[in-house]
This record gives structure tokens, C-alpha cells and sequence, in this order.
């Protein structure tokens, strides 16, 4: 019970810091059947300060499992004690091996760490090949004798010299047999987690122009740019859209549907790329200037609207759509 206690409270927080909390919270319950019958908030109310309060959850429900199945006793098998809440798979080899001796390998932030320094594994270790890779080593490097010894040596090592930022190579027993340090290599490894590639989409834009009136559409409420006003857009037309691509007015049927709903289309103009940054992606907004010789009266869509060029400083509109309009009004 005590070593599972420190292990749960070590998952994600320094020694220094846990040893208070576990001191109050043995001394509140003592057994795993006090912790077991003990009120939800009573154990959220020692675990406060520690955060992660998934784990004061998990080790709640965890007490009342051991005294459900196994009568108050942890079960010393790592693969039992994996089923139970809060238990990952190292966590269950740590705790098997702490109290009952059992040659079992651990695997965590830490050792993954030291690992990949020592041995020089290159690669992002919460990939599966390099964790796979991992475990192999773990399990091949354990000792006959004296586990406790082993596995709580790694983990202080990981913890106090093989520290993530300037680790304490000259104190390091393992300086001699390590790759990073050999290498210069202590800043490289482990290999950082790789950046998801950010997303890039293409928007082509129309500049519906009749007199001083440009034609906006009214943003849907979700998504990017919700319930603002903006410049009407047409699918397809990437290829269509290249620079010296002849009269697309006249080859590009979501133009032409587009625009003779509003009048007809004298000319179509390139206007220049530009991209815009989003949190999450990258917008490449290829606009068109069209010109209406002819405008009809009605628009049959609500979300339409006519709006003054003279106007357009307080308009809602996307910061790049307001700038884009703005220079073309400047222009003339
Ligand atoms: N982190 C997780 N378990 C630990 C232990 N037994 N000693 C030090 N740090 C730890
Ligand atoms: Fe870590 Fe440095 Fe020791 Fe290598 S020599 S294990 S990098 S502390």
C-alpha cells in the first residue's frame, strides 16, 4: 500500500514535493481500507495541491478494487496490478518490484530519457517503434539480484544527474559508457516530439465589383471567420485560377452560376496572392476582381449583401479582406 501510494504521487510530481502529502495523507489513512471506505471529497481534499487530480480519482477507485478483489492485498503480479486504475505498465513493474522483488523492467519519461543518452537512440521515444525499441533494452538490462536497487538507482539517476536541461554529466557514473556525453549529443537526445505539419488550404475569393458597391457574403456563424462579412468564394478552381489561365469566366462554371446571379461579368482580373495565418493553418487566397457592366436589382439570397467601398473602414470583415478592399478602393 505505501509503495503504490508513492508511486501513484511520484507519477508526475518531484520527491521533494510529495513527501508532505504523503506523510498526511498515511497518517489520515493509514490502510487501503481506510482509503477504500474513506469520502470521495476527504481524498480529493489531501491530494489538493498536487494536481493531476486524475490520479486521486483513479487511486480512490484503485483502493476500493484491491479491497473488492484481493481482499486489501496488492496483487505482486505486474500484469494484475496493470489492470487496476492509475496503473500504468511501468508504474506495475516498479510497484512489483519495490515490494515483492519481482524482476520486472520499468519505462518512464525519465528513463526513456537516460536511455536514449546512454545508448544514443535517436528518434522521438513516444513513437512506437522507439519505445518498442526501449522496452527490449529495459527488459535486457535487468539484474539477477537486488531489482529494488536497479530500479530505484535508474530512476534517481534520471532524476537528479540526467536531468532534461544540463545534466550533471561530471558526476555521472555513467559518464564513460554514454553516447550523448561522448558525442557532445546531451542537448540533441532524447529527440524532441515532431511538429505536426501545419495544414495549408487554397481559397479562391471574388471581388464582385459594380460602381462603388463590392458584393459580401455573410459568414456562417461557426468556423473560421464566424458571422462576419467576406468576399464570396468558388470551389475547383486552383488550376483555373494559374495567372495566365485564358478567360476563366468563361471555362469555370461555378464563376459563371456565381456571378449571374448578380448581374453580368464584363471582365475577370488576377489580382496578387497572399497568405494568411491562422492558430492552425495557412490560408492561400487566390482573389478575382470581377467587373458587372450589368447589375440586377434583387439578390435572391439573404446572405448577400451590396456594400459601399466608402464604407468599408468599420465594416466586419476579416483584417486581410478589409486590407485587400481598402487598397483596391486607394487604387481607384
Ligand atoms: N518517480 C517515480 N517513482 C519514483 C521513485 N521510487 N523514486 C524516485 N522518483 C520516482
Ligand atoms: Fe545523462 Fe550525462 Fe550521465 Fe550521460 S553522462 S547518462 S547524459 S548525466
Amino acid at each position: 500500500y505505501h509503495v503504490w501510494l508513492s508511486e501513484i504521487m511520484l507519477q508526475q510530481t518531484q520527491v521533494t514535493a510529495v513527501i508532505p502529502y504523503y506523510q498526511r495523507f498515511l497518517q489520515s489513512f493509514p490502510t487501503v481500507f481506510s482509503l477504500a471506505a474513506a469520502p470521495s471529497e476527504e481524498v480529493m481534499g489531501h491530494w489538493s495541491g498536487l494536481g493531476y487530480y486524475t490520479r486521486a480519482r483513479n487511486l480512490h477507485q484503485c483502493a476500493k478494487l484491491v479491497v473488492e478483489r484481493y481482499e486489501g492485498n496488492f496483487p505482486a503480479d505486474p500484469a494484475l496490478l496493470e489492470q487496476l486504475p492509475g496503473i500504468g505498465r511501468s508504474t506495475a513493474a516498479a510497484i512489483s518490484a519495490f515490494s515483492y522483488g519481482t524482476i520486472a523492467a520499468i519505462l518512464d519519461g525519465n528513463v526513456k530519457r537516460v536511455f536514449a543518452r546512454v545508448f544514443g537512440i535517436t528518434g522521438y521515444p513516444g513513437s512506437k517503434p522507439v519505445e518498442d525499441n526501449m522496452w527490449q533494452r529495459a527488459r535486457a538490462l535487468l539484474p539477477e539480484h537486488d531489482i529494488e536497487s536497479y530500479t530505484q538507482g535508474l530512476m534517481d539517476l534520471g532524476a537528479t544527474l540526467c536531468t532534461r536541461s544540463s545534466p550533471s554529466c561530471q558526476r555521472c557514473p555513467l559518464q564513460t559508457r554514454c553516447v550523448a556525453f561522448a558525442h557532445n549529443l546531451t542537448a540533441e537526445l532524447p529527440t524532441k516530439k515532431p511538429k505536426k505539419k501545419q495544414k495549408e488550404k487554397q481559397a479562391t475569393m471574388l471581388v464582385i465589383l459594380h460602381g462603388h458597391q463590392v458584393l459580401l457574403e455573410q459568414r456562417p456563424n461557426s468556423g473560421i471567420w464566424g458571422g462576419l462579412l467576406s468576399l464570396p468564394e468558388v470551389d475547383g478552381m486552383r488550376e483555373l485560377a494559374a495567372p495566365d489561365a485564358p478567360s476563366i469566366v468563361d471555362t469555370n462554371e461555378n464563376l459563371q452560376k456565381l456571378t449571374r446571379q448578380f448581374g453580368d461579368a464584363e471582365s475577370v482580373k488576377h489580382l496578387p496572392e497572399f497568405t494568411h495565418v491562422f492558430t492552425h493553418f495557412k490560408l492561400h487566397i487566390t482573389p478575382l476582381l470581377v467587373q458587372l457592366s450589368q447589375r440586377h436589382s434583387m439578390i435572391a439570397e439573404a446572405r448577400y449583401v451590396w456594400f459601399d467601398m466608402c464604407k468599408l473602414e468599420t465594416a466586419p470583415l476579416p483584417a486581410p479582406i478589409k486590407s485587400l478592399l481598402l487598397a483596391l478602393g486607394n487604387q481607384g
